[in-house]
Parts: C-alpha cells; sequence; structure tokens
C-alpha cells in the first residue's frame, strides 16, 4: 500500500498527478485516459477552481419541461443523478400548468453574518455598546465592499444577543447585509472580519469566529401552485382514480410529514432533489443550501416539512413552500463553470432573485410529484420502467430492444440482469 503523505501535490503537473493516483490506486491505461478527457470543463478551469485536480467528475444534465412560473415559460436545466426526477418534475409542472403555473417571490437578499465575542466582563453592557454604535459599525463594514454599496447592497443592520454556554457567556452579532446578485459569502465574511476589531473594542471582549450564516432566514422564498382535481386525474391512467380521493391522499401524506420528523426529512430530501439538482446545474453552493434548508425547517423547535397542502374552495389542491434559497449569479462557480453559464442562459434570467423563485417552484413540483405518486400507486412503478433500461443496457440491449425489454421487466416485476439477458436472447431468436 503506497503512502498518502505527498508534500506538494498542488505544484505537480496534471501528469504527475495524475502518475502518482495511478501507482497509488493501480489505475490501468484505459481508466487513466478517462480521467484525462475532463469533458466541458478544461484542467485549466477546473484547477483554478479547486485544489489538486485531476479530472472532472460529470453528472447527466436533463430539462424540466412545461414549467411556468411567474406567468413566464422557463426550461430547468437540472444535474443530478437520480433517476426519475427530471421527469416528475416535468409532469408535476404540467399539471399545475392547467392553473396557470407557479407563482413565486423572494424576499429582499439579505444574509446574515456572525461575529462571536467572547470573554467580556459584561455581556449586557457589550450588547448595549454595541446597539449604540450600531450605525457607525454598519458604515465600517460598507467600507469593505464599496462596489456592493454602488449597486444598492451593502450591510444595513446590526443586531446582538448574548448566549449562556459550558465556556460562558459570549455576545453574538449579527450584521444584516443585502448581497444582491450574490451568494453572499465572500462579502460577508469579509465585512465580519473588517468590524470584529471595532467590536473588540466596543465589548472589551475578544472576537472568535467571523462567518455567514447559512441559516438564510431573511432570504426566503415562497412558491405556490394549484393543482386542479380534473389535472390530477388525467394524470393517471382513465378512471383509475377520482381527482377528489387522490387530493385526498396526497393530503393525509402531507399531514404525516407535518407531525413526523422521519417522514418530514424524507419528504424534504424529494425537495432538495429538485432544488440541489437547478443549484449544481448553475454552479451554486449546494450544501449552503442543503444547510439552510434543514435548520430552517426545524425553527419552530420541531423539525417539520418545508411545504404545506390545503384545498381551495373548489376543492383543487394547493400546493406551498417556503424556505431559504441563498444564491447567486454573481462571482463563484456560476461564472466559470462553462456549463453553469450555458444553465443560466438556457433559464433567461437576469437577477439571483429569479433563479430562487424558479428553484422554489422546482423543489415544490418535485415535493408533489413525490407526493402524487407515494399515496396512489407507489414510485416503484415509474422508477422500474426507469431503472429497467439501465438494467437492460447493462445486459447488452441496444436501440428499440432497450424499451421492450425494460417494459416486459416492468410489467413481470423483475428487473434484473439475467432477466434481461434471456429477453435479449428470446429477442435475437425472433
Ligand atoms: C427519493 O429520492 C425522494 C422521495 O423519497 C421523496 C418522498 O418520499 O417524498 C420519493
Amino acid at each position: 500500500m503506497g503512502s498518502s503523505e505527498i508534500s506538494g501535490f498542488y505544484k505537480k503537473s496534471l501528469e504527475e498527478r495524475l502518475s502518482i493516483v495511478r501507482e497509488f490506486a493501480k489505475l490501468d491505461e484505459a481508466e487513466i485516459e478517462l480521467l484525462k478527457k475532463f469533458g466541458a470543463m478544461d484542467f485549466e478551469t477546473a484547477n483554478r477552481m479547486v485544489e489538486n485536480v485531476v479530472s472532472t467528475q460529470q453528472l447527466p444534465l436533463g430539462i424540466a419541461t412545461n414549467f411556468r412560473v411567474n406567468g413566464k415559460d422557463c426550461l430547468v436545466p437540472m444535474a443530478l443523478e437520480e433517476p426519475s426526477v427530471v421527469a416528475a418534475a416535468s409532469k408535476a409542472a404540467g399539471i399545475a400548468r392547467e392553473k396557470g403555473g407557479f407563482s413565486a417571490e423572494a424576499t429582499p437578499p439579505i444574509m446574515v453574518g456572525q461575529v462571536q465575542l467572547v470573554h467580556l466582563k459584561e455581556a449586557k453592557r457589550a450588547v448595549k455598546e454595541i446597539e449604540r454604535n450600531a450605525g457607525r459599525l454598519v458604515d465600517l463594514a460598507n467600507q469593505a465592499d464599496p462596489v456592493l454599496v454602488k449597486f444598492g447592497g451593502g450591510a444595513k443592520k446590526i443586531e446582538s444577543r448574548a448566549i449562556e454556554t459550558k465556556r460562558g457567556k459570549m455576545v453574538i452579532v449579527h450584521l444584516l447585509v443585502d448581497v444582491k446578485d450574490a451568494m453572499g459569502a465572500n462579502a460577508v465574511n469579509t465585512m465580519c472580519e473588517t468590524i470584529a476589531p471595532e467590536l473588540e473594542k466596543l465589548s472589551g471582549g475578544e472576537a472568535r469566529l467571523r462567518i455567514i450564516s447559512n441559516l438564510a432566514v431573511y432570504r426566503t422564498v415562497k412558491a405556490k401552485a394549484t393543482f386542479s382535481k380534473k389535472a390530477l386525474e388525467e394524470s393517471f391512467k382513465e378512471g383509475a382514480l377520482k381527482g377528489e380521493e387522490i387530493i385526498e391522499h396526497i393530503l393525509d401524506a402531507y399531514h404525516f410529514a407535518a407531525n413526523d420528523a422521519f417522514r418530514a426529512c424524507t419528504h424534504n430530501k424529494g425537495i432538495m432533489n429538485g432544488i440541489d439538482a437547478v443549484a449544481i446545474a448553475t454552479g451554486q453552493d449546494f450544501r449552503a443550501l442543503e444547510a439552510g434548508a434543514h435548520a430552517f425547517a426545524s425553527l419552530k423547535g420541531k423539525y417539520t416539512a418545508l411545504t404545506s397542502y390545503s384545498k381551495d374552495r373548489e376543492g383543487n389542491l394547493v400546493g406551498e413552500i417556503e424556505m431559504p434559497i441563498a444564491v447567486g449569479l454573481v462571482g463563484g462557480a456560476v461564472k466559470t463553470s462553462p456549463v453553469a453559464k450555458i444553465a443560466v442562459k438556457i433559464l433567461g434570467i437576469k437577477t439571483a432573485s429569479e433563479l430562487a423563485e424558479i428553484m422554489a417552484a422546482v423543489g415544490l413540483a418535485q415535493n408533489f410529484a413525490a407526493l402524487r405518486a407515494l399515496a396512489t400507486e407507489g414510485i416503484q412503478k415509474g422508477h422500474m420502467r426507469l431503472h429497467a433500461k439501465n438494467i437492460a443496457v447493462m445486459a447488452g440491449a441496444k436501440g428499440k430492444e432497450i424499451d421492450e425489454i425494460a417494459e416486459k421487466m416492468a410489467s413481470e416485476r423483475n428487473v434484473r440482469v439475467d432477466r434481461a439477458k434471456e429477453l435479449l436472447k428470446e429477442f435475437g431468436e425472433k
């Protein structure tokens, strides 16, 4: 076994890095050649984005269709590895379309930066002193980012509070910053570092962490859609289920998630299937979105669903979502990843808020699609059909054979490579 202790890996050329990895993991020539392909992002670009690059990892990029958000049609690029997600989002958007699609609204893009103050003599007095100097602190923060201020953004407010910990009292200062079309981490972190020495003077304490919070409670999006009884009924084989019945089943599913953390977690995972896929396609920090979403889901003291469902006067199903979505169109991978740039162009958006609004609509669509399937026929049927296609390909099926073999295996509920091979043989004998 080789050693992973390698000094200066970052200084080595691509060839040198590959040869080290090849030796270590006993990769063969074909594997090295595959790594060297890089795809849509070349080595130079990838190597500037992260460290120690040897290749790029690619994901399928699908386009969700049928979306209408705030009266505007859009094609939604989604990058992910999971089958059924793009199809499910498109299906849900198609059902919502009958009643005009999704309406969505993002709040102004206010992010929170935190400065932690420790070793305080008098926490209460420190809080008061910081509040008294809030205006001056905001001005100081803004000096760190005149460009953001020029575009109408920048620090807006200071809030502080004392917390009790096992390591004594601490004062936590929140700097609220309008980050405009940025995700905001860079601007906010710089501002927090800028005001920290002044906070130390005012509080008599020592500043420790100076960092953005991903719990973006002031940067949320609400989206809403009506799924009509008629469109829901028509989305199943004729007469299979009545619209009213489907809606009742979906409401049961929603109230399960709203009252049970085990279910809420999976419910929200389905929402993030859509949101993360758009985030990855457009080069966003999807880990920040995930962290923010789940923290927001537990803000009221218990972890719960990020969506809610009810019936309107006509008995149609109304779905709503509210959650933080901190995304940016300036800085970061959205400006360096070639495919992310194209994804933004496909979406036809100009602001980060528009992106967040589409993402909220996709999250709601994804959740509705999952509930629609789970509360009726179950998700395995649709899932199996797609999975069966992969299995047919693995067994060596080509072209028309793939669909026929997949269909047969799905209807038999026997999706296995050995069965696909048998069917392929029969196919060849016909
Ligand atoms: C699978 O990736 C997502 C679902 O589990 C979501 C849900 O259960 O609501 C289908």
